[in-house]
């Protein structure tokens, strides 16, 4: 007979009923139970989102902890997290094609130039120009994790030469590959078009700033759809107030929603999406997670488990 399995859902801000009712399908034979008002439950389990200060208590009882996004930063403003639950976040879950859509539409808009005939169009002028040289539009992505990998292969395959830069070395086939800080400032230089899909961790702070933004070459343009605090903000409007950048597209921000006064809004070379470069998708998460689940019961391992020591 398998054991019965106790799920507590802490969710801050995401849509909680419909979350629960696709883990209960994924996860038939779990009980599901709800912070706060079964917070005192003794659950197997915790599905988190957003978690708060505070309302930590019941974490520190489960077998792990699992996180509805890919991203972990925000479990670092909690100190009374347990250090010794493991905190398991989701692994593509359907969010790896969404990505490379989104940079996909980013490096042929400028690749093509169709941010330039934007505007020729509002001015009714008839501007052909010549086809640029694909194997002169250098791509960076940084991180190849499970959504920068899948990215930077993508964008190969589309012909473009990419580069792909993550902490630990790799290899990749068709993709020049570098590591560390040495490793970042060798790959800049040829980046047409850097896309920034690292997480948010102390080595990763403040990593696009002006130093590693004026290595880019004149005219070049930043995708970030990793995490805001990613980005020095008034280091990039620098260099886009002189040119050296030409434009940037930018889905994530270090304050969410991005409030109404911020300049990037109504800036005529920044593109701003609210945070949906890859939206989590609930029913391929859902199995993920009580895939994981039950590999757990079964005293298997499983992937995704962050690395506290590396935040990610
Ligand atoms: P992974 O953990 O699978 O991959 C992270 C990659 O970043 C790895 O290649 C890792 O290197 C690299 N990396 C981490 N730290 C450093 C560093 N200091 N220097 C160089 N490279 C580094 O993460 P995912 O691919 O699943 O997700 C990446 C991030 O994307 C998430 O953390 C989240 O912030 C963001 N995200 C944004 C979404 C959105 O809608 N905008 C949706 C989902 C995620 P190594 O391989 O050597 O470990
Ligand atoms: C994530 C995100 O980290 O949605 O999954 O940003």
């Amino acid at each position: 007979m398998t054991r019965r399995i106790d799920i507590l859902f802490h969710l801050a801000d995401r849509s909680a009923p419909e979350w629960i009712d696709a883990i209960g399908r994924a996860l038939p034979e779990a009980r599901l139970h709800v912070w706060p008002d079964d917070g005192d439950v003794a659950a197997d389990y915790a599905i988190v989102f957003a978690p708060q200060p505070g309302h930590v208590a019941a974490l520190s009882r489960v077998r792990a902890v699992f996180n509805l996004g890919a991203g972990v930063n925000a479990f670092w403003q909690i100190p009374e997290l347990p250090t010794d639950v493991p905190l398991i976040r989701l692994e593509d879950a359907g969010m790896a094609g969404q990505m490379v859509e989104y940079a996909t539409y980013a490096a042929l808009r400028r690749f093509r130039e169709f941010d330039f005939y934007a505007v020729e169009q509002r001015a009714a002028r008839w501007s052909p120009r010549e086809r640029q040289d694909k194997r002169a539009f250098g791509i960076g992505v940084l991180g190849l994790g499970a959504l920068g990998l899948r990215v930077a292969a993508a964008l190969r395959d589309q012909g473009f030469p990419v580069s792909g830069w993550s902490r630990t070395a790799k290899e990749v086939a068709g993709i020049a590959t570098h590591s560390g800080p040495d490793g970042l400032d060798a790959m800049l230089p040829s980046c047409r078009l850097l896309i920034a899909l690292v997480p948010l961790t102390p080595a990763t702070a403040g990593l696009l700033n002006r130093r590693t933004l004026g290595r880019l070459p004149r005219g070049a343009v930043v995708v970030n759809v990793g995490r805001g605090a990613l980005v020095v903000d008034a280091d990039l409007l620098a260099l886009l107030a002189s040119g050296h950048l030409a434009g940037a597209m930018l889905d994530v921000f270090s304050d969410e929603p991005l409030p109404a006064e911020h300049p990037f809004w109504h800036h005529p070379q920044i593109e701003v999406t609210p945070h949906i470069s890859a939206i989590t998708q609930r029913d391929e998460s859902a199995v993920q997670i009580a895939a994981k689940i039950r590999a757990l019961e079964r005293g298997e391992t499983v992937g995704g488990v962050v690395d506290r020591s590396r935040q990610y």
